[in-house]
């Protein structure tokens, strides 16, 4: 039986809708409208795209949105200067800096610039302790909306075997942490593990998040195992530019029992995660309770 499609769009769509309604609450009750601040350096292409749809979903979902937009040759101090300035502002809850930013930057400078409160990234260090520590922490958006994904479909995720391919501290090692949390037992293997398609074999749950066109081919995959994949890889293909994940779609799904697809998968629930964070981060400055969402 072929696997079960994991609709993330459907699923961001859903929680976006739960957003509103807990914007629209505090707003009624508290007073209170989330806002994010998203600052962009530079003009990456795929940036300007990530940043012009935050800003979208942000309003649509009745927050308030600030976008700074500074040129390539900007200076670290400037940028430091401007995430002091947002950090101060108490109408900002969430302040997000696109990355990478400029060669010339030092990003983890920037990012740990950030007030702990207001990174709605998760990727200051206070935050990456309170997650491994297992202390209430702004966590890292698309590894919070993989485990949504994961938990959507399989209920509780206790015991599970779950493999994470990818090491990064955007999505790797908090995904890993955030299934520690939920009671699996995880491995985080990565592009050099030894005999990886040996250890994915082991897994009820894979996620994929290696960067690497459709390394990950079905006959890695246990049969029924669900697959969340992270990839997001433009290749030419029949003369035509197209888009897919770390794994190779056919070939898993044909084993798998549930697997997320590229795109519609876990790329929407980055965005609505970022959401998600931001009325977290609201409601704990201003010190009350956050809507159920
Ligand atoms: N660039 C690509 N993904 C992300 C993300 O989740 N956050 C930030 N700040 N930059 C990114």
């Amino acid at each position: 039986m072929p696997a079960k499609l994991i609709d993330g769009k459907a699923y961001a769509e859903g929680l976006r809708a739960r957003i509103g309604a807990a914007v629209a609450t505090l707003k009624k009750e508290h007073g209170l409208t989330p806002g994010l601040a998203v600052v962009l350096v530079g003009e990456d292409p795929a940036s300007k795209v990530y940043v012009a749809n935050k800003a979208k979903q942000t309003v649509e979902v009745g927050m308030n949105s600030w976008e700074h937009k500074l040129p390539a040759d900007t200076s670290e101090a400037t940028l430091l200067a401007l995430v002091d300035k947002l950090n101060k502002d108490p109408a900002v809850h969430g302040i997000l800096v696109q990355m990478p930013v400029p060669k010339h930057i030092d990003s983890a400078k920037v990012l740990n610039a950030i007030d702990p409160a207001k990174d709605v990234d998760g990727f200051h260090v206070v935050n990456v302790g309170r997650l491994s520590t297992g202390q209430e922490a702004l966590t890292a958006c698309t590894p919070v909306g993989c485990v949504m994904l994961a938990k959507d479909t399989l209920g509780d995720l206790t015991g599970l075997n779950a493999v994470v391919i990818g090491r990064s501290n955007i999505v790797g090692k908090p995904v890993a942490q955030l299934l520690l949390a939920e009671n699996c037992t995880v491995t985080i293997a990565h592009s050099k593990s030894k005999d990886l398609p040996g250890i994915v074999r082991g897994a009820d749950l894979v996620i994929a998040a290696v960067g690497r066109p459709e390394m990950v081919k079905g006959d890695w995959i246990k049969p029924g195992a669900t697959v969340i994949d992270v990839g997001i890889n433009r290749i030419e293909r029949d003369g035509k530019g197209k888009l897919v994940g770390d794994c190779d779609f056919a070939s898993c799904a044909a084993v798998a029992g549930a697997i997320t697809p590229v795109p519609g998968g876990v790329g929407p629930m980055t965005i609505a995660c970022l959401l998600y964070n931001t009325v977290k981060a609201a409601c704990a400055i201003k010190g009350v309770k956050a809507p159920g969402m």
